[in-house]
């Protein structure tokens, strides 16, 4: 994904939103008694979120969008998460084997312009997703040998050696290398409208811009959609995460005003 589709992305996402209505149930999973219609609350005038709405706003003023071509917005975290690597000479093939002996990911070998996978895949659709970017450069590409992680958690803790596995998905706890996710071509979230899972964002990104178009404002309902890896919200504790996605869409949306 270069950085301009990300904002194309996060443009077509602003423009199902309602400002200042964003409401999120807020129940905790130990005590659910108040969900559904207990406990509604507008993050807007709930001065516990202050905290969060005022972080936002300063990231929203500072923010400049990525200049750089190719990969140069991606370059910091790839540096990142090579580094360990290069302080440790490399990737010898003991740790190789290691990480594919885990089974956290799929081994994909690249011999001569040609792409190879192991038979088995875990979600096979998400392969397709890899698969569809990595034959888009192949004619450049060496030959390489790699494990790709195609569940939602990275797979290489740092409480543990190192292993050299590639996950779109890490917080800083984790050795994972990341790599842009397959979920713009194929293998997305599967949702009620998308039972086979929503990829081809090339197309929806339009599709959802241009079906916002035949909406006013005033007749949209409030609902967020946040399209991202399901690790965010689970290191995000509980109570939490609903709330604070909501109030980063509100601080898109004001920024946007
Ligand atoms: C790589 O593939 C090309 C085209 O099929 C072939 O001509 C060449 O001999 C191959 N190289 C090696 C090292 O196998």
């Amino acid at each position: 994904m270069d950085a301009a589709t990300f904002l194309v992305g996060v443009a077509a996402l602003v423009l199902v939103l309602k400002v200042g209505a964003c409401t999120t149930e807020s129940c905790s999973m130990e005590d659910a008694s108040g969900c559904s219609g207990g406990t509604h609350r507008s993050i807007m005038t709930d001065s516990r979120w202050q905290g969060y709405l005022d972080l936002i706003a300063s990231s929203v003023a500072e923010y400049g969008g990525c200049v750089g071509e190719r990969c140069d917005c991606l370059g910091d975290q790839i540096a990142q998460d090579l580094m360990v690597w290069r302080e440790r000479g490399g990737i010898d093939i003991a740790e190789f084997e290691q990480a594919k002996a885990r089974r956290g990911g799929v081994h994909y070998q690249i011999v001569n312009h040609t792409l190879y996978r192991e038979e088995e895949c875990m979600f096979p659709s998400r392969c397709k997703g890899i698969e569809h970017f990595i034959l888009k450069i192949i004619h450049g590409l060496p030959d390489a040998e790699m494990i790709v992680n195609v569940r939602d958690n990275p797979q290489s803790p740092t409480y543990s050696g190192p292993l050299p596995i590639l996950s779109f998905s890490k917080t800083s706890a984790n050795y994972d290398i990341m790599y842009p996710a397959w979920t713009f071509w194929a293998g997305g979230p599967a949702i009620s409208t998308e039972p086979k899972g929503l990829g081809r964002w090339d197309l929806k990104r339009k599709t959802i811009a241009e079906s916002s178009d035949n909406w006013l404002w005033e007749d949209k309902r409030t609902i967020a959609f946040f399209r991202g890896s399901r690790y965010f919200l689970e290191v995000i504790s509980y109570p939490l995460q609903l709330e604070s996605i909501c109030s980063i869409m509100v601080g898109i949306v004001q920024a946007k005003q």
